[in-house]
């Protein structure tokens, strides 16, 4: 194990989380991250609804919510980076501690709310990036909006930050703001599909828009999803988000924790959710996350139906030698 990865375990997982990331950006200022992180594989040129891809492996919401990293985060050799999830205002997210790191299950619990500098403060740092890669926007809303707030807050993000993006992302499925996995249920899900469609006719904005679904609902509302999504201006699904099941979770200290379970633990259920959907409708573009720590793990993720494929935990736990291991033939 690299020094780094030695010094990351020890540091509380917020404070370890900033120190790499400013790390990295300290590095790619200095111009010294593409030296240390030589790639070793081939750019491919895959096009994904109208988007050119160097290669399928991107970032998955969350490891930069702000923007700050962009650029250094770019130079590590991703297909595509996706940051957020961003919300109107500022807001803080839930008191600390609200991570947890579980090395001997390779998996992360967190609870953090949606934490972010808010949407002006995003829309700044992508104005400013120099990474030309493919960059998706995940949007979500604030913890205090209810009703038509709540929708009227996806839909103030997606103006906001749909000319500084190449896709956007719906973000409906964080377990840890009060309710938000509501918006999965029928009614609730028509009425933001229709708010979105709107603002996408109003504005005609064709950049593609996904919808991140949570691996915990039935495949009665999956299937209600899927027929959603089919009849709107939305173009695929991201599966999965966090897990609130922990029954897979060995270590009985860790599972009786409140928050999202990420990590190897949800890669079978993640992958059953996409293997699912693709069943249900053979031609909805997927991109698939969850539980994504080796080439094999990918590759289950492509063969179940994703045309692209995020990382977050593995990313958090193996350091950039995962893209490495990843994209190496
Ligand atoms: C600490 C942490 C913060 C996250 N924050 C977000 C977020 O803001 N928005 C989002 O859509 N997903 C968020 N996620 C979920 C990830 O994007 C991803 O869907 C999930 O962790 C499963 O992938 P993984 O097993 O590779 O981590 C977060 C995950 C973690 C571990």
């Amino acid at each position: 194990m690299s020094f780094f990865l030695k010094l990351f375990k020890l540091l509380p997982p917020e404070l370890a989380h900033s120190f790499s990331l400013n790390s990295l950006k300290l590095l790619h200022k200095l111009k010294i991250l593409k030296l240390i992180y030589n790639k070793t594989y081939q750019d491919e040129n895959i096009i994904f609804l109208g988007m050119n891809f160097k290669n399928r492996l991107g970032t998955a919401a969350g490891l930069d919510k702000n923007g700050d990293y962009i650029d250094a985060l770019g130079e590590l050799g991703f297909g595509f980076l996706e940051v957020g999830t961003v919300t109107p205002l500022a807001q803080s997210g839930n008191p600390k501690p609200r991570v947890f790191r579980n090395y001997k299950e390779n998996s992360i619990i967190n609870r953090l709310g949606f934490n972010n500098k808010g949407v002006d403060y995003l829309v700044n740092n992508l104005k400013r990036r120099n990474y030309k890669g493919i960059l998706g926007v995940n949007i979500g809303a604030n913890k205090h909006s209810i009703g038509d707030q709540r929708i009227n807050d996806y839909i103030v993000c997606l103006e906001k930050v749909n000319k500084y993006a190449d896709y956007i992302t719906i973000n409906i499925s964080s377990p840890n703001t009060p309710n938000l996995r509501d918006l999965h249920n029928r009614e609730n899900l028509t009425l933001l599909i229709d708010a979105i469609d709107k603002s996408i006719k109003d504005l005609n904005i064709i950049k593609p828009i996904f919808l991140k679904i949570s691996p915990d609902e039935s495949d009665k509302t999956i299937i209600n999803i899927i027929t959603h999504i089919e009849n709107s201006s939305l173009s695929g699904i991201i599966a999965t988000n966090t897990t609130i099941d922990k029954s897979m979770l060995v270590n009985e200290k860790i599972k009786s924790i409140d928050g999202g379970l990420s990590g190897e633990p949800i890669m079978n259920k993640s992958t059953q959710r996409l293997s699912f959907i693709k069943s249900k409708s053979k031609d909805i573009p997927l991109i698939g996350v969850g539980g994504v720590l080796s080439k094999e793990d990918f590759n289950e993720k492509i063969n179940a139906g994703a045309s692209l494929v995020q990382i977050y935990t593995g990313f958090i736990l193996k350091g950039p030698n995962l893209i490495t291991e990843v994209l190496n033939n």
